[in-house]
């Protein structure tokens, strides 16, 4: 833990002078996957998108140029001034906010705010297992139902992957920049509870960095999911274990059908609610938008498939063996 906070402030530090240092490194063309991104994001009618470790900005730019409105984010506040001065050149301010925030922390947005997320070459960044997977559920908090997650990561079938200085994790760091290298059980992890649309290799720059282009998309919220709830089950400040208790308990003698709202403070409830809702069979709606307490829609099926009062992680049939998610485990 501490050696990943102490992981994370070089590499801010690394990343602050390398943009000072090469100011605009990325030069002004967008890359490839921001190219595919505007269409899909286009396709789906999103209007406004988030930009994950933007740097000075050559998509986010792009994204704007396209009619997008852009909030790009960085770690980095050297690359996000380089980004808001290009802004100004190509009079593109108006369409394109920076903020600096690092994505270890909640994204600074409220639920269920935004039509599609970019992030090209952010979350193979020095990131751990944890941090990534606790990543994606924000993203998928932050985004509307029905809304587009396009990603790159570079993968183990890269140059760098095994060598130079290892981390662990998958994390190797070469010329100062470390990063994590992405298998195919990880990007099936981030992909759970989503549609995945598609998975590209792809090659980008010199090395060439081998790279991975994930697009997976929320399903559009069934039309009466943000009707009048059959149910409201309010979790409060409970943590994983005990909303499930909570959850399981108030929802056992409900008849199929009923629409249940849960409303829960825990920031892992976008992930393990999800993740209950696929052991179990019952449809997870996601988000509800508008609401004052963050709240999130399900809809009980026929037939569920049981789980133990006592550990509703667990199939009775199961008991004594491990089978759940990691986050409903934590
Ligand atoms: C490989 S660069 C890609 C930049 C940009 N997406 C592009 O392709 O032009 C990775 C970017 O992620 C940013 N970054 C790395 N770790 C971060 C973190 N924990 N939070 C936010 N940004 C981060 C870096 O500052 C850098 O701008």
């Amino acid at each position: 833990m501490q050696q990943d906070r102490e992981l994370a402030q070089v590499q801010r530090a690394h990343w602050q002078q390398t943009y000072a240092a090469h100011p605009g490194m990325y030069g002004d063309a967008p890359s490839a996957p921001a190219a595919h991104a505007a269409a899909a994001f286009a396709a789906s009618g999103a209007r406004d998108v988030l930009e994950l470790g933007a740097g000075h900005g050559r998509d986010a730019l792009f994204f704007a140029q396209e009619g997008f409105t852009v909030q790009a984010t960085d770690f980095s506040p050297t690359g996000l001034e380089q980004l808001r001065k290009a802004a100004g050149h190509r009079n593109l301010a108006g369409r394109v906010s920076t903020t600096v925030h690092d994505v270890r922390e909640p994204l600074p947005l409220p639920n269920a705010s935004v039509d599609a997320v970019f992030a090209h070459m952010l979350l193979c960044m020095a990131l751990s297992t944890k941090e990534i997977v606790r990543l994606v559920a924000e993203v998928r908090r932050v985004l509307r139902p029905g809304g587009t997650f396009v990603y790159t990561v570079r993968h183990t079938g890269d140059a760098h992957y095994g060598t130079g200085i290892a981390h662990g994790d998958d994390i190797f760091e070469h010329g100062g920049f470390a990063v994590h290298f992405f298998d195919h059980s990880l990007v099936d992890t981030l992909a759970k509870g989503w549609m995945l649309k598609e998975a590209d290799a792809f090659e980008e720059g010199d090395l060439p960095r081998r790279l991975w282009r994930i697009t997976q998309a929320l399903p559009r919220v069934h039309a009466d999911s943000t009707a009048a709830p059959d149910l409201v089950v309010d979790g409060g400040d409970l943590l994983c274990v005990q909303l499930l208790l909570r959850l399981r308990r108030e929802t056992a003698h409900a008849p199929a059908g009923t629409l249940v709202h849960v409303r829960a403070n825990d920031p892992a409830a976008p992930l393990d609610l999800p993740a209950w809702c696929h052991l179990t069979g019952h449809h997870y709606l996601g988000p509800v938008p508008d609401t004052r307490r963050a709240t999130y829609a399900l809809r009980l099926v026929t037939a569920p498939i049981r789980t133990r009062p006592d550990a509703p992680w667990h199939r009775p049939e199961r008991a004594g063996r491990t089978h759940q998610s990691p986050q409903i485990l934590r």
